[in-house]
Protein backbone atom coordinates (compact mmCIF):
# COMPACT_ATOMS: atom_id res chain seq x y z
CA UNK A 1 0.00 0.00 0.00
CA UNK A 2 1.34 3.21 -1.09
CA UNK A 3 2.78 5.74 1.91
CA UNK A 4 1.43 8.56 0.05
CA UNK A 5 0.17 11.55 2.52
CA UNK A 6 0.19 8.90 5.18
CA UNK A 7 0.59 10.79 8.49
CA UNK A 8 3.36 9.08 10.87
CA UNK A 9 4.38 9.98 13.93
CA UNK A 10 7.66 9.45 14.92
CA UNK A 11 8.96 9.59 18.33
CA UNK A 12 12.40 9.72 18.71
CA UNK A 13 13.51 8.89 22.66
CA UNK A 14 17.26 9.08 23.67
CA UNK A 15 19.55 6.68 22.36
CA UNK A 16 22.49 6.62 20.14
CA UNK A 17 20.22 4.73 18.08
CA UNK A 18 18.63 7.81 17.06
CA UNK A 19 21.30 8.57 14.69
CA UNK A 20 19.64 5.48 12.34
CA UNK A 21 16.30 7.01 12.31
CA UNK A 22 17.24 9.28 10.76
CA UNK A 23 17.62 7.68 7.41
CA UNK A 24 14.15 6.40 8.50
CA UNK A 25 12.53 9.61 8.66
CA UNK A 26 14.13 10.42 5.18
CA UNK A 27 13.13 7.34 3.31
CA UNK A 28 9.69 7.45 4.75
CA UNK A 29 9.50 11.11 3.25
CA UNK A 30 11.19 9.88 0.04
CA UNK A 31 8.27 7.44 -0.21
CA UNK A 32 5.87 9.84 0.20
CA UNK A 33 4.69 10.23 3.84
CA UNK A 34 4.26 12.82 5.74
CA UNK A 35 6.66 12.40 8.74
CA UNK A 36 5.87 14.62 12.06
CA UNK A 37 9.00 14.26 14.54
CA UNK A 38 8.93 14.04 18.35
CA UNK A 39 11.79 14.57 20.04
CA UNK A 40 12.94 13.50 23.93
CA UNK A 41 15.31 16.46 25.61
CA UNK A 42 17.25 13.48 25.72
CA UNK A 43 17.56 12.76 21.44
CA UNK A 44 18.28 16.16 21.37
CA UNK A 45 21.21 15.49 22.42
CA UNK A 46 21.97 13.01 20.23
CA UNK A 47 20.66 14.72 16.97
CA UNK A 48 19.51 18.01 16.04
CA UNK A 49 15.61 18.97 15.74
CA UNK A 50 16.98 20.92 12.46
CA UNK A 51 18.25 17.12 11.11
CA UNK A 52 14.97 16.02 10.94
CA UNK A 53 13.09 19.20 9.77
CA UNK A 54 15.19 19.56 6.97
CA UNK A 55 14.48 15.98 5.91
CA UNK A 56 10.73 15.61 6.55
CA UNK A 57 10.02 19.55 5.65
CA UNK A 58 7.64 19.52 8.67
CA UNK A 59 8.46 21.24 12.01
CA UNK A 60 9.85 18.79 14.80
CA UNK A 61 8.24 18.94 18.11
CA UNK A 62 10.40 18.91 21.27
CA UNK A 63 7.68 20.63 23.37
CA UNK A 64 4.35 20.13 25.02
CA UNK A 65 3.87 24.03 25.55
CA UNK A 66 4.09 25.34 21.49
CA UNK A 67 2.27 28.02 20.85
CA UNK A 68 -1.38 26.89 19.12
CA UNK A 69 -2.45 28.54 16.21
CA UNK A 70 -5.72 28.07 13.96
CA UNK A 71 -4.17 25.16 12.23
CA UNK A 72 -2.04 23.34 15.03
CA UNK A 73 -2.71 22.87 18.58
CA UNK A 74 0.45 21.07 19.19
CA UNK A 75 0.10 17.44 20.92
CA UNK A 76 -4.09 17.51 19.78
CA UNK A 77 -3.89 18.04 16.21
CA UNK A 78 -0.53 15.41 15.93
CA UNK A 79 -2.52 12.68 17.68
CA UNK A 80 -6.15 13.63 16.04
CA UNK A 81 -4.20 13.71 12.00
CA UNK A 82 -1.79 10.60 12.55
CA UNK A 83 -2.58 7.77 10.64
CA UNK A 84 0.29 5.91 12.29
CA UNK A 85 2.84 6.08 15.16
CA UNK A 86 6.24 4.49 15.26
CA UNK A 87 8.62 4.79 18.53
CA UNK A 88 12.50 4.75 17.38
CA UNK A 89 14.37 4.36 19.29
CA UNK A 90 12.28 3.19 22.14
CA UNK A 91 14.38 3.26 24.77
CA UNK A 92 13.65 1.99 28.13
CA UNK A 93 12.53 5.02 29.83
CA UNK A 94 10.36 5.78 27.51
CA UNK A 95 8.17 2.36 27.27
CA UNK A 96 8.38 2.84 30.77
CA UNK A 97 6.86 6.25 30.86
CA UNK A 98 3.98 5.21 28.02
CA UNK A 99 3.14 1.55 29.67
CA UNK A 100 2.54 3.78 32.66
CA UNK A 101 0.63 6.31 30.86
CA UNK A 102 2.90 9.15 32.07
CA UNK A 103 2.13 12.44 29.90
CA UNK A 104 5.57 14.39 30.96
CA UNK A 105 6.52 15.22 27.74
CA UNK A 106 5.68 15.57 23.84
CA UNK A 107 5.97 12.20 22.72
CA UNK A 108 3.91 10.40 26.12
CA UNK A 109 1.53 13.45 25.73
CA UNK A 110 0.83 13.16 22.00
CA UNK A 111 0.71 9.31 22.67
CA UNK A 112 -2.20 9.53 25.27
CA UNK A 113 -3.90 11.23 22.79
CA UNK A 114 -3.97 8.92 19.77
CA UNK A 115 -7.30 7.72 18.89
CA UNK A 116 -7.92 4.07 19.40
CA UNK A 117 -6.98 1.97 16.25
CA UNK A 118 -3.88 3.97 15.06
CA UNK A 119 -0.86 1.44 14.48
CA UNK A 120 1.57 1.74 17.37
CA UNK A 121 5.57 0.44 16.32
CA UNK A 122 7.98 0.54 19.13
CA UNK A 123 11.67 0.03 17.87
CA UNK A 124 13.69 -0.71 21.43
CA UNK A 125 16.72 -0.18 21.51
CA UNK A 126 18.69 -0.30 24.59
CA UNK A 127 21.70 -2.59 26.24
CA UNK A 128 20.90 -6.23 26.97
CA UNK A 129 20.50 -5.66 30.59
CA UNK A 130 18.10 -2.88 30.36
CA UNK A 131 16.42 -4.50 27.20
CA UNK A 132 15.96 -8.47 29.45
CA UNK A 133 14.90 -6.65 32.65
CA UNK A 134 11.96 -7.46 34.43
CA UNK A 135 10.63 -4.33 34.58
CA UNK A 136 11.55 -3.56 30.37
CA UNK A 137 10.16 -7.01 29.55
CA UNK A 138 6.87 -5.97 31.56
CA UNK A 139 6.23 -1.98 30.37
CA UNK A 140 6.54 -4.17 26.76
CA UNK A 141 4.02 -6.94 27.57
CA UNK A 142 1.63 -4.45 28.80
CA UNK A 143 2.13 -2.09 25.70
CA UNK A 144 1.58 -4.88 23.47
CA UNK A 145 -1.60 -6.00 25.66
CA UNK A 146 -2.90 -2.67 24.28
CA UNK A 147 -1.83 -3.49 20.83
CA UNK A 148 1.23 -1.89 20.16
CA UNK A 149 3.61 -4.13 17.39
CA UNK A 150 7.41 -4.28 18.93
CA UNK A 151 10.00 -4.66 15.82
CA UNK A 152 12.51 -7.23 17.81
CA UNK A 153 15.45 -5.33 18.38
CA UNK A 154 18.59 -7.65 16.68
CA UNK A 155 21.78 -9.24 18.07
CA UNK A 156 25.08 -7.29 17.43
CA UNK A 157 27.32 -4.89 18.43
CA UNK A 158 26.30 -2.40 21.33
CA UNK A 159 27.52 1.25 21.54
CA UNK A 160 28.77 0.29 24.60
CA UNK A 161 31.11 -2.33 22.78
CA UNK A 162 29.05 -5.19 24.52
CA UNK A 163 27.86 -7.68 22.41
CA UNK A 164 24.04 -8.84 22.91
CA UNK A 165 20.49 -8.11 22.45
CA UNK A 166 18.99 -4.72 22.24
CA UNK A 167 20.13 -3.55 19.13
CA UNK A 168 17.88 -1.40 17.36
CA UNK A 169 16.08 -3.07 13.97
CA UNK A 170 17.57 -1.53 10.71
CA UNK A 171 16.09 1.20 8.86
CA UNK A 172 14.79 -0.87 6.48
CA UNK A 173 13.02 -2.87 8.43
CA UNK A 174 11.37 -0.03 10.19
CA UNK A 175 10.27 1.13 6.88
CA UNK A 176 9.00 -2.46 5.77
CA UNK A 177 7.21 -2.85 9.13
CA UNK A 178 5.45 0.75 8.74
CA UNK A 179 4.52 -0.38 5.23
CA UNK A 180 3.32 -3.99 6.47
CA UNK A 181 1.23 -1.95 9.13
CA UNK A 182 -0.86 -0.05 6.66
CA UNK A 183 -0.93 -3.14 4.37
CA UNK A 184 -2.86 -4.80 7.04
CA UNK A 185 -5.44 -2.00 6.98
CA UNK A 186 -6.89 -2.72 3.63
CA UNK A 187 -4.18 -3.40 1.13
CA UNK A 188 -5.17 -5.44 -1.96
CA UNK A 189 -3.83 -8.66 -0.44
CA UNK A 190 -5.09 -8.17 3.22
CA UNK A 191 -6.67 -11.50 4.32
CA UNK A 192 -4.06 -13.77 1.33
CA UNK A 193 -1.42 -16.42 2.06
CA UNK A 194 1.35 -16.08 0.00
CA UNK A 195 3.90 -18.64 -0.63
CA UNK A 196 6.81 -16.89 -2.37
CA UNK A 197 10.24 -19.08 -3.38
CA UNK A 198 13.87 -17.06 -3.65
CA UNK A 199 17.22 -17.39 -4.75
CA UNK A 200 19.13 -19.93 -5.90
CA UNK A 201 19.49 -23.60 -4.99
CA UNK A 202 23.00 -25.64 -4.47
CA UNK A 203 23.87 -29.07 -5.29
CA UNK A 204 26.27 -30.59 -3.12
CA UNK A 205 29.14 -32.04 -5.03
CA UNK A 206 31.23 -33.08 -1.57
CA UNK A 207 31.21 -31.01 1.53
CA UNK A 208 32.69 -27.60 0.56
CA UNK A 209 31.71 -27.65 -3.59
CA UNK A 210 28.18 -27.47 -4.89
CA UNK A 211 26.20 -26.37 -8.52
CA UNK A 212 24.45 -23.62 -7.97
CA UNK A 213 23.78 -20.34 -9.89
CA UNK A 214 23.75 -16.71 -10.55
CA UNK A 215 20.38 -15.98 -8.68
CA UNK A 216 20.40 -12.87 -5.97
CA UNK A 217 17.16 -13.61 -4.51
CA UNK A 218 16.18 -9.62 -5.98
CA UNK A 219 12.99 -10.70 -7.43
CA UNK A 220 11.49 -13.10 -4.97
CA UNK A 221 12.50 -10.77 -1.87
CA UNK A 222 10.88 -7.88 -3.70
CA UNK A 223 7.89 -9.66 -4.41
CA UNK A 224 7.42 -10.66 -0.26
CA UNK A 225 8.18 -7.21 0.33
CA UNK A 226 5.82 -5.82 -2.10
CA UNK A 227 3.27 -8.68 -1.11
CA UNK A 228 3.38 -7.74 2.89
CA UNK A 229 3.13 -3.86 2.12
CA UNK A 230 -0.53 -5.10 0.36
CA UNK A 231 -1.24 -6.72 3.46
CA UNK A 232 -0.64 -10.40 2.42
CA UNK A 233 0.85 -12.81 4.99
CA UNK A 234 3.88 -14.22 3.20
CA UNK A 235 5.97 -17.15 3.96
CA UNK A 236 9.18 -16.57 2.15
CA UNK A 237 11.46 -19.82 1.02
CA UNK A 238 14.95 -19.26 0.27
CA UNK A 239 18.02 -20.78 -0.92
CA UNK A 240 21.09 -18.78 0.48
CA UNK A 241 21.25 -14.81 -0.25
CA UNK A 242 22.64 -12.04 0.67
CA UNK A 243 19.33 -10.61 1.48
CA UNK A 244 17.83 -9.67 4.80
CA UNK A 245 14.59 -11.69 5.07
CA UNK A 246 11.75 -8.67 4.71
CA UNK A 247 10.21 -8.02 8.21
CA UNK A 248 7.12 -9.63 9.12
CA UNK A 249 7.60 -13.03 6.37
CA UNK A 250 7.53 -16.70 8.03
CA UNK A 251 11.25 -16.97 6.71
CA UNK A 252 12.23 -20.71 5.78
CA UNK A 253 15.86 -20.91 4.19
CA UNK A 254 16.65 -24.05 2.44
CA UNK A 255 19.69 -24.76 0.39
CA UNK A 256 19.12 -27.62 -1.98
CA UNK A 257 15.91 -28.16 -4.16
CA UNK A 258 15.03 -31.36 -2.48
CA UNK A 259 14.86 -29.11 1.06
CA UNK A 260 12.75 -26.36 -1.38
CA UNK A 261 10.46 -28.88 -2.65
CA UNK A 262 9.64 -30.24 1.01
CA UNK A 263 9.26 -26.67 2.72
CA UNK A 264 6.94 -26.46 -0.49
CA UNK A 265 4.90 -28.89 0.60
CA UNK A 266 4.91 -28.90 4.01
CA UNK A 267 3.34 -24.60 3.70
CA UNK A 268 1.00 -26.32 1.05
CA UNK A 269 0.04 -28.26 3.70
CA UNK A 270 -0.27 -26.28 6.93
CA UNK A 271 -4.00 -27.09 7.72
CA UNK A 272 -4.12 -23.93 9.74
CA UNK A 273 -2.99 -21.36 7.02
CA UNK A 274 -4.28 -22.66 3.73
CA UNK A 275 -2.51 -20.84 0.88
CA UNK A 276 -3.94 -18.79 -1.86
CA UNK A 277 -1.13 -18.37 -3.77
CA UNK A 278 2.46 -20.08 -4.53
CA UNK A 279 4.75 -17.82 -6.69
CA UNK A 280 7.69 -19.97 -7.46
CA UNK A 281 10.87 -17.40 -8.25
CA UNK A 282 13.52 -19.20 -7.01
CA UNK A 283 16.21 -20.33 -9.54
CA UNK A 284 16.02 -24.15 -8.84
CA UNK A 285 18.87 -26.61 -10.06
CA UNK A 286 17.26 -29.00 -12.75
CA UNK A 287 20.16 -31.61 -11.59
CA UNK A 288 22.29 -32.86 -8.98
CA UNK A 289 25.17 -34.69 -8.07
CA UNK A 290 23.78 -38.63 -8.01
CA UNK A 291 25.59 -39.18 -4.81
CA UNK A 292 27.78 -36.66 -3.12
CA UNK A 293 30.96 -37.47 -1.58
CA UNK A 294 31.62 -37.00 1.81
CA UNK A 295 34.87 -36.17 1.80
CA UNK A 296 36.28 -33.24 -0.23
CA UNK A 297 37.37 -35.03 -3.45
CA UNK A 298 41.47 -35.06 -4.59
CA UNK A 299 42.99 -35.09 -7.44
CA UNK A 300 43.80 -38.70 -7.71
CA UNK A 301 47.21 -38.27 -9.53
CA UNK A 302 45.95 -40.08 -12.64
CA UNK A 303 45.22 -36.93 -14.69
CA UNK A 304 41.80 -37.30 -15.46
CA UNK A 305 39.17 -34.97 -13.64
CA UNK A 306 36.28 -36.67 -12.17
CA UNK A 307 33.29 -37.99 -13.56
CA UNK A 308 30.32 -36.60 -11.83
CA UNK A 309 27.12 -37.75 -12.36
CA UNK A 310 24.02 -36.00 -12.60
CA UNK A 311 20.37 -37.11 -11.72
CA UNK A 312 17.27 -34.80 -12.40
CA UNK A 313 16.00 -32.82 -9.62
CA UNK A 314 12.17 -33.04 -9.81
CA UNK A 315 10.14 -30.32 -10.99
CA UNK A 316 8.28 -28.90 -7.93
CA UNK A 317 5.75 -26.56 -9.73
CA UNK A 318 4.68 -29.54 -12.16
CA UNK A 319 4.86 -32.07 -9.51
CA UNK A 320 1.84 -29.64 -7.80
CA UNK A 321 -0.36 -31.15 -10.57
CA UNK A 322 -3.75 -33.04 -9.40
CA UNK A 323 -1.91 -32.78 -5.52
CA UNK A 324 -4.88 -33.04 -4.02
CA UNK A 325 -6.00 -30.70 -1.30
CA UNK A 326 -4.95 -27.54 -3.30
CA UNK A 327 -8.19 -26.78 -5.17
CA UNK A 328 -8.11 -23.25 -5.71
CA UNK A 329 -3.94 -22.21 -5.47
CA UNK A 330 -3.09 -19.72 -7.85
CA UNK A 331 0.19 -21.11 -9.36
CA UNK A 332 2.96 -18.38 -10.62
CA UNK A 333 5.99 -19.46 -12.12
CA UNK A 334 9.12 -17.59 -14.03
CA UNK A 335 10.80 -18.75 -17.19
CA UNK A 336 14.01 -17.44 -17.99
CA UNK A 337 15.35 -18.24 -21.40
CA UNK A 338 18.17 -17.04 -23.94
CA UNK A 339 15.76 -17.75 -26.87
CA UNK A 340 12.18 -18.03 -28.22
CA UNK A 341 11.14 -16.55 -24.62
CA UNK A 342 7.04 -16.29 -25.37
CA UNK A 343 6.66 -19.31 -27.32
CA UNK A 344 9.06 -21.31 -24.21
CA UNK A 345 7.04 -19.15 -21.47
CA UNK A 346 3.85 -20.61 -23.16
CA UNK A 347 4.85 -23.93 -23.07
CA UNK A 348 5.75 -23.94 -19.63
CA UNK A 349 2.60 -22.75 -18.33
CA UNK A 350 0.53 -25.64 -19.91
CA UNK A 351 3.15 -28.29 -18.51
CA UNK A 352 3.43 -26.74 -15.51
CA UNK A 353 -0.69 -25.81 -14.96
CA UNK A 354 0.42 -22.28 -13.88
CA UNK A 355 -2.04 -19.51 -13.75
CA UNK A 356 0.62 -16.84 -15.10
CA UNK A 357 3.89 -17.38 -15.71
CA UNK A 358 6.51 -14.41 -15.96
CA UNK A 359 9.10 -14.71 -18.81
CA UNK A 360 12.27 -13.05 -18.74
CA UNK A 361 15.58 -13.13 -20.26
CA UNK A 362 17.74 -15.46 -18.24
CA UNK A 363 20.86 -13.81 -19.22
CA UNK A 364 19.83 -9.76 -18.61
CA UNK A 365 17.85 -10.88 -15.15
CA UNK A 366 19.52 -13.35 -13.37
CA UNK A 367 21.01 -11.46 -10.35
CA UNK A 368 20.90 -7.69 -11.60
CA UNK A 369 18.85 -5.14 -9.74
CA UNK A 370 16.08 -4.63 -12.40
CA UNK A 371 14.30 -6.98 -14.61
CA UNK A 372 12.08 -6.57 -18.31
CA UNK A 373 9.59 -9.48 -18.13
CA UNK A 374 6.77 -10.70 -20.23
CA UNK A 375 3.59 -11.91 -18.21
CA UNK A 376 1.37 -14.44 -19.77
CA UNK A 377 -1.75 -15.59 -17.94
CA UNK A 378 -3.26 -18.95 -18.73
CA UNK A 379 -6.11 -16.88 -20.92
CA UNK A 380 -3.37 -16.21 -23.10
CA UNK A 381 -3.32 -12.78 -22.41
CA UNK A 382 0.17 -11.35 -22.53
CA UNK A 383 1.50 -8.08 -20.45
CA UNK A 384 5.22 -6.51 -21.65
CA UNK A 385 6.65 -4.24 -19.08
CA UNK A 386 9.30 -2.26 -19.57
CA UNK A 387 12.49 -2.74 -17.78
CA UNK A 388 12.29 -1.66 -14.44
CA UNK A 389 13.39 -2.11 -10.82
CA UNK A 390 12.76 -5.65 -9.05
CA UNK A 391 10.43 -3.81 -6.60
CA UNK A 392 8.42 -2.29 -9.40
CA UNK A 393 8.32 -5.72 -11.37
CA UNK A 394 6.92 -7.14 -8.60
CA UNK A 395 4.46 -4.48 -7.65
CA UNK A 396 3.21 -5.15 -11.25
CA UNK A 397 3.02 -9.00 -10.76
CA UNK A 398 1.29 -8.95 -7.82
CA UNK A 399 -1.19 -6.16 -9.50
CA UNK A 400 -2.11 -9.32 -12.13
CA UNK A 401 -2.68 -11.81 -9.37
CA UNK A 402 -4.86 -9.63 -7.26
CA UNK A 403 -6.64 -9.57 -10.89
CA UNK A 404 -6.87 -13.25 -11.26
CA UNK A 405 -8.37 -13.99 -7.45
CA UNK A 406 -10.65 -11.47 -7.88
CA UNK A 407 -12.60 -13.19 -11.08
CA UNK A 408 -12.49 -16.42 -8.97
O1 LIG B 1 11.56 -25.49 -16.30
P1 LIG B 1 12.15 -24.24 -15.76
O2 LIG B 1 13.26 -24.45 -14.79
O3 LIG B 1 12.52 -23.21 -16.77
O4 LIG B 1 10.91 -23.60 -14.97
C1 LIG B 1 11.00 -22.44 -14.25
C2 LIG B 1 9.91 -22.38 -13.21
O5 LIG B 1 9.69 -23.64 -12.62
C3 LIG B 1 10.26 -21.47 -12.08
O6 LIG B 1 9.09 -20.90 -11.57
C4 LIG B 1 10.95 -22.41 -11.10
O7 LIG B 1 10.90 -21.91 -9.78
C5 LIG B 1 10.13 -23.67 -11.28
N1 LIG B 1 10.91 -24.92 -11.13
C6 LIG B 1 10.47 -25.90 -10.27
N2 LIG B 1 11.20 -27.05 -10.12
C7 LIG B 1 12.31 -27.26 -10.84
C8 LIG B 1 12.75 -26.30 -11.75
C9 LIG B 1 12.03 -25.13 -11.86
O8 LIG B 1 9.43 -25.71 -9.63
N3 LIG B 1 12.99 -28.38 -10.67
Amino acid sequence: MSLKDKNILLGVAGGIAAYKVVQVARDLTVAGARVHVMMTPGATRFITPLTFQSLTRYPVHTEVWEYWTQEAQGHISLAREADLALIAPATADILARLALGLADDIITTTMLGLPPGVPVLLAPAMETHMYEHPATRQHLQTLVERGAQVIEPGYGNLASGAVGTGRMADPAQLVSAVRLAFGRMGGDLHGKRLIITAGGTQENIDPVRYIGNRSSGQMGYALAEEALARGAEVTLISGPVKLAPPFGCNFVGITSTLQLEQAVHQALENPAAKADVLIMAAAVADFRPASPSEQKIKKDGSGQAPNIELVLNPDILAGLKGRPGLGGLLKVGFAAETEDLTFNAEKKLQSKDLDLIVANDAVTSIGQPDNEVTLIERSGMITNLERSPKRVVAGAILDKVVEILAKR
